[in-house]
């Protein structure tokens, strides 16, 4: 089987089955308030009252009349009341009672804790007591982790805030509702599919809905910091002898022109004040006494303060310099080659969301296994704890908004959300050093609307952070013989390109990687994904699918045609473990499993696994420069 033709054909297939298959497709209404202007940075470096342990649930079915009015409205006299049915004499409520309901624990999706809700897609309502004692001259604020897919917030039957997107925190004032002892919040989280949602209604992932990070109360004093920025200063030439000076803003809500900012890094030898502008933001340069730049050989974090009025807030910061020249990667101006591997936010071993520190360990362990320095963080932000682990491991992230395959591209609604969600995931992660690009999307059709959609996108990241190289993962081209001419126009706006081919598996042999020619831009490429499926234990001939000594020698053929591309700065394996996918539905193989994991699901390494450990040990395949 010549299998090139497959190309293009491969995406159209996905896609197509992807929208008729999976899901009932509806619009939803339109969020009711602003989006949020608050996103706390720094909130787990915070005192907080955590709100995280057992929650009533209630399932709001389709067409969720809790929820929406006839029309969509969403309805702030439904469930949001929290009231409680008369059961003796009636009148009843509209019949919901949170009080008595089962709870599911926060934070965490709903289908892997209820096997009843283990398929559902829809509105899930979470409700919990919680006592708090006002303080005078201090602000208060609800902080989600992250809930899947659009949520709606009451404190004490008062609308409070609304978000969209799974994958990325917000921060709802819930000062002006509070109360002196019991008080009650009640969110409804909608994880429907939506057309016009990102992503859309077609994935390759299990759609987990819930709560899926921790939430907390954080109060802070009226005046606090919301936002800040410690970076090394992006010069426009790096030299290591002059990499002491550190940049950025501190920025102070509720603050007038001209309010002192403290700005201490003792280690680095910095303790000086800086004064806010009349927007309350605070931009400095100071130079350091001297400097460790953070790195996978030494990934040197500072503990960096900031203080202004009553507000005191501590972050764990590395300092690096990340930049691209030519094809190379320079980090602390040294070229570097990526070792990575591609990762769903998935919990090893007990299925679910990955949340936990637990979690984290056990994903780093198999990265450390691996002897990779990097990984990719796919398709959407992970929990905060990942890139935590990631700055003290020394391991380097590529990050990513879910702008996956098709979405609606002609939608100017659709661009407000994904750059609302681009400025969401650079707030949260910019101190981040280990974070060491962005991308704006994954394989997305090649098409004049989508480009300017994803090169205006990227340049809005850009704007946002002029720090990091901006990426993308792109599919195709149509191959010509064994010509493959990556020209797709969205590369003029990328830093460093990614791209994904699965030649040995929806595309032709394993063996017709070797005469396969491509041609790429003089820019750093990194094969973003690439790989096979093989159940853990199938074994058999190197030319048996799903056996792993397959997945092995499609990688074998992958590598030697990687080597003959100059311009390739980094493998990243299709993918690191077996994850849950709707449509992955091949009884005994599948089983509702992606496979083509590195590992199992349940953490058994692969051969492909021991192929890469050596790989990259050895650092047998690809080059710096
Ligand atoms: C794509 C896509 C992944 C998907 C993978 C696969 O390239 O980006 O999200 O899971 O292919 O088909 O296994």
């Amino acid at each position: 089987m010549t299998g090139f033709p497959i190309f293009a054909v491969r995406s159209l297939l996905r896609s197509a089955a992807f929208t008729s298959l999976t899901c009932s497709v509806v619009a939803l209404p339109g969020l009711a308030q602003e989006p949020q202007k608050m996103l706390l940075v720094g909130v787990d470096h915070r005192v907080v009252t955590s709100l995280n342990g057992d929650w009533h649930y209630l399932v709001d079915q389709p067409p969720a009349r809790g929820l929406y009015a006839a029309g969509g409205k969403v309805r702030d006299n439904g469930y949001a009341m929290n009231t409680h049915p008369n059961i003796s004499s009636g009148p009843h409520n509209e019949e919901y009672d949170f009080a008595t309901a089962p709870t599911l624990k926060v934070p965490g999706d709903w289908n892997t804790q209820e096997p009843t809700l283990f398929r559902y897609e829809g509105v899930v309502w979470y409700q919990r007591d919680f006592d708090f004692r006002p303080k005078a001259g201090t602000r208060t604020f609800l902080h989600i982790g992250a809930a899947n897919y659009k949520s709606f917030v009451w404190v004490n039957q008062k609308r409070i805030c609304d978000h969209e997107g799974g994958f990325t925190p917000f921060d709802c004032d819930v000062t002006a509702a509070l109360k002196p002892g019991t008080n009650f919040v009640v969110i409804a989280v909608d994880s429907t599919r939506d057309v016009d949602g990102i992503p859309s209604v077609g994935i390759d992932w299990f759609n987990y809905g819930g709560l899926t990070r921790d939430v907390s109360l954080v109060t802070v004093p009226k005046m606090f910091v919301d936002d800040y920025d410690v970076h090394l200063k992006h010069e426009s030439s790096f030299s290591a002898a002059n990499a002491t000076t550190l940049a950025g803003y501190v920025h102070v809500e509720g603050a007038s022109a001209g309010t002192s900012v403290t700005l201490r890094i003792p280690e680095a030898g910095i303790d000086t004040t800086i004064k806010t502008d009349a927007e309350g933001k605070a931009s400095f340069e100071v130079k350091a006494k001297q400097l460790t730049l953070w790195s996978p050989a030494q990934p040197k974090l500072y503990k960096v303060e900031l203080s202004t009025g009553d507000d005191r807030l501590t972050d764990d910061i590395g300092f690096r310099d990340i930049r691209v020249e030519g094809t190379r990667i320079l980090l602390n101006g040294k070229s570097i080659f990526l070792q990575g591997a591609n990762m769903h936010a998935e919990a090893p071993y007990r299925g679910g969301r990955a949340y936990s520190d637990e979690d984290v360990k056990n994903i780093f362990g198999f990265l450390k296994d691996l002897n990779a320095n990097f990984v990719r963080l796919c398709h959407y932000p992970h929990d905060e704890r990942m890139e935590r682990e990631a700055d003290r491991e020394g391991v380097m992230v590529w990050s990513e908004i879910p702008v996956w395959q098709r979405i609606s591209y002609e939608k100017p609604e659709v661009y407000a959300k994904a750059t609302r969600m681009v400025g969401e995931m650079i707030r949260r992660d910019r101190n981040k050093a280990s974070v060491i690009m962005w991308s704006v999307s994954n394989e997305t059709p090649n098409n004049p609307t989508r480009t300017e959609f994803l090169t205006n996108l990227a340049n809005e990241a850009r704007r946002l952070d002029p720090t990091r190289p901006i990426t993308s993962a792109l599919i195709g081209p149509r191959p010509k013989g064994n010509e493959m001419v990556q020209d797709d126009p969205l590369m003029k706006a990328l830093d460093v390109v990614g791209q994904n081919q699965y030649i040995g598996w929806y595309e032709g042999r394993p063996e017709d990687a070797d005469t396969i020619h491509w041609t790429f831009p003089e820019k750093p490429i990194l094969m973003s994904e690439f790989g096979a499926e093989a159940k853990y234990g199938n074994h058999g001939g190197k030319s048996d699918r799903w056996a792993e000594e397959q997945q092995v020698n499609v990688y074998e053929h992958q590598f030697a045609m990687i080597q003959r591309i100059p311009q390739v700065r980094g493998l990243i394996p299709w993918v690191l473990m077996d994850f849950r996918s709707p449509t992955r539905n091949i009884p005994k193989l599948q089983d509702g499993y992606n496979r083509k994991g590195l590992i199992s699901e349940d953490g058994k390494k692969k051969l492909a696994f021991e192929q890469f450990q050596k790989v990259y040990k050895e650092h047998s395949v690809g080059k710096a420069e």
